[in-house]
């Protein structure tokens, strides 16, 4: 394939949701790969279903939803895991079963336990019962980076024979360096037999920092699948992030050739809402979504901007869907406004979601002068992704300072009927939680408790994010308010009512992965 638009594969739900502590329920995944579609993907990889029941339970839903991108399921080089892998993806518009086999010595040696003719009989063995159920079939060369070249094309020669449609090199544990993994596409798109009939892929893990350096490094040399992350999450230090290898592509069009189909207006919103499902913070300074990413603070740099823009921006925050024109809507805006204002942010709610996030917007309106954007992507966040509440927030109180001892008295309903009570903590938060704990009779672990201020100034949103474990169940809260303890209390009443939800429907719980 000689085609210069390169695929856009997005791993986010998939090899994303193996970052530390990102699982995402089914109705956030549900909701997520919407906003993929949205963004302009041309694959979506839905999960791994042999995985766990909740992830081929995710497949399925997204599966059924989304119509114009592809949607792939990942499965192991076995008959057991390609069925699985169909059983949840064959619902889908355009199915794509990706199975993979680890290739490097190491992996065939000790983690396989197979000599590379096994190794090569089972990935034949795998795409062919994968075409029984598909056209669409990719096949990957687990550590394909470490992977003797000669080996690789042996496989892959292999792999297009028995019918694989999409080829992908994975750089698995980060190693390589842009020139030699460069060479490496280049070496075996030459070498191998019946490259031209299929699309050729690059995944790339970000354990050096080079994940976008060699993704790039790998489409110069001819490959056209790039698989990658929003944000670049992913297992360890992540995978290739989508935001970068896109703008890449886009900013420097004249020098790679390449475009992409991706509409870079939703990158933002698709960044914000992949950090707000899964609690992962982005840090400040990273390329084209962080907050700092058009922030320009020298005084040299402040004057070159109002006399050229150009002399220090290479793209345009709006090419990203940063809106520069950030302050909005306030108190007096009425429904109308706000619904057309959700519109330019990329949601597009039924009339009951609208007025929900509406009553929550009137109520934050009244408290702020001010509504930015990122303040109502937290109340759409909070709003629509929300499960049903057996706990809620009537009133809190805290008291804390360099004398008093940190107290709350918190009041709450619990199914309808109220219930209070007030206890004591280390500081004001631990005090509110300690009391919420008493109140429900709940037993969960609070694992990690993040506050970040999603606008600036004084007044602005603070957004909390806790992670609750209880007897195995995993669950993220949120909670967003101007004040940082009711936006504490809230997000660990969202736990609490999440680990609810996950007793009542197991199949729906992030479970940890067996693989
Ligand atoms: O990193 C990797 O090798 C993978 C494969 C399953 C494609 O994620
Ligand atoms: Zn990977």
């Amino acid at each position: 394939m000689t085609d210069n638009r390169v695929i856009i594969f997005d791993t986010t739900l998939r090899d994303g949701e193996q970052s530390p502590g990102a699982s995402m329920n089914t109705a956030e995944k549900v909701r997520l790969s919407i906003q993929l579609e949205k963004l302009g993907v041309d694959v979506i990889e839905a999960g791994f279903p042999a995985a766990s029941p909740g992830d081929s339970e995710a497949v399925r839903h997204i599966a059924a939803k989304v119509r114009r991108a592809q949607v792939a399921a990942l499965a192991r080089a076995s008959e057991e895991d390609i069925d699985r892998a169909w059983a949840s993806v064959k619902d889908a518009a355009h199915p794509r079963i990706h199975t993979f086999i680890a290739t490097s010595d190491i992996h065939m040696k000790y983690k396989l336990r197979m000599d590379r003719e096994q190794v090569v009989k089972a990935a034949v063995h795998a795409v062919r019962h994968a075409k029984k159920y598909t056209e669409n079939v990719e096949f990957s060369a687990e550590d394909g980076s470490r992977s003797d070249p000669d080996f690789l094309c042996e496989i892959f020669g292999a792999a297009i024979e028995a019918g694989a449609t999409t080829i992908n090199l994975p750089d698995t544990v980060g190693y390589a360096l842009p020139d030699e993994f460069g060479q490496l596409v280049a070496y075996v798109k030459a070498k191998t037999p019946g490259m031209d009939r299929i699309v050729l892929s690059v995944h790339c893990h970000n354990d050096l920092g080079l994940a976008t350096a060699n993704t790039l490094a790998g489409l110069r040399a001819g490959a056209r699948q790039a698989e990658v992350t929003l944000n670049g999450i992913g297992e360890r230090a992540g995978n290739t992030s989508l935001e970068e290898v896109v703008m890449s592509l886009y900013t420097r069009g004249e020098n790679t050739g390449l475009t992409t189909s991706v509409n870079t207006r939703e990158i933002f919103p698709t960044s914000r809402l992949v950090s707000m499902i899964t609690g992962i913070v982005i840090q400040p300074n990273k390329a084209i979504v962080g907050a700092n990413a058009f922030a320009h603070e020298a005084g040299i740099h402040q004057d070159g901007m109002l006399k050229h823009r150009m002399t220090y921006e290479i793209m345009e925050p709006e090419t990203v869907g940063l809106s520069m024109t950030r302050l909005v809507l306030g108190k007096h805006s009425g429904r109308h406004a706000f619904r057309k204002k959700l519109v330019e942010l990329g949601y597009d709610l039924g009339e009951d979601d609208v007025n929900k996030v509406f009553e929550k917007f009137k109520e934050l309106a009244d408290k702020r002068k001010e509504i930015l954007d990122e303040d109502i992507e937290v109340l759409v966040a909070e709003e629509i992704l929300r499960i049903p509440d057996k706990y809620q927030l009537d009133y809190l109180t805290v008291v804390c300072g360099t004398v008093a001892v940190p107290t709350a008295t918190v009041k709450l309903k619990i199914d309808g009927k109220e219930a209070q009570g007030a206890g004591f903590g280390i500081g004001p938060i631990d005090a509110a939680f300690n009391t919420i704990a008493k109140i429900t009779g709940t037993r969960s672990k609070l694992v990690r408790f993040s506050i970040t201020a999603i606008s600036s100034g004084t007044d602005a949103q603070g957004e909390v994010t806790v992670r609750l474990q209880e007897n195995g169940l995993v669950a993220l809260g949120k909670g967003a308010d101007s004040d940082i303890f009711i936006a504490s209390a809230r997000a660990y009443i969202n736990g609490l009512n999440r680990i609810e939800y996950l007793k009542k429907n197991p199949s729906l719980a992030p479970e940890e992965r067996s693989l």
